[in-house]
């Protein structure tokens, strides 16, 4: 890596963790918040790549299992890594893998199509592996956990269309920009 990829890789990190500083919105019926910290989570995938955007967030998840308050609300600790909202942890870190994946079929070239991979794998398929794991560890049905998430589907849309408008002026500084 170079000192260019590792200063995008920390400043990416930065912003995770600066994200994470807004505090949380408690939803009354799962004990899984509306956050913004996803948003950098997004950006990580979509302006780094696989490579770096992995990194970035296993440099923030490392951050907050070993205590440092990165997490929204000021959570820590390694106890998050198994309570109900670990499984969106585990989705995060796939993220920046499966969306760079999406972005590399050659159909996916329009910005529809890129948008539609970004919101598939860090919506879809982060929502779909918190449910699963939110139905795992409370006494929360699957479904009952796939109906409630379905209320973080408006605002993280939302999210993905103002992060792709920003990741798109973002790649001009990156070595190896995910969107072209
Ligand atoms: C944590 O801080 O422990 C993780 C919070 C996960 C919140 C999830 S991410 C996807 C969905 N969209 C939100 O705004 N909140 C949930």
């Amino acid at each position: 890596m170079k000192i260019r990829d590792i200063v995008q890789t920390a400043l990416i990190t930065a912003a995770i963790i600066v994200l994470g500083m807004i505090p949380p919105i408690p939803l009354g019926f799962i004990p899984v918040p509306i956050v913004m910290q996803n948003l950098g989570i997004m950006l990580a995938g979509i302006v780094l790549g696989a490579k770096k955007g992995t990194i970035a967030v296993s440099m923030f998840l490392l951050l907050a299992f070993l205590g440092f308050p990165v997490l929204s609300g000021g959570q820590a600790g390694p106890a998050v890594f198994i309570g109900p909202t670990a499984g969106y942890l585990l989705g995060w870190l796939i993220t920046p893998a499966m969306m760079a994946y999406g972005l590399s079929r050659p159909i996916v070239s329009r910005s529809w199509g890129q948008l539609m991979v970004i919101w598939i794998t860090a919506v879809l398929i982060v929502d779909a592996i918190g449910s699963f794991w939110l139905s795992v560890v409370t006494p929360i049905s699957l479904t009952g956990s796939l109906m409630s998430n379905l209320t973080f589907i408006p605002g993280d849309s939302i999210k993905v269309f103002a992060v792709y408008l920003v990741g798109v002026r973002m790649k001009a500084l990156t070595t190896t920009p995910v969107i072209k």
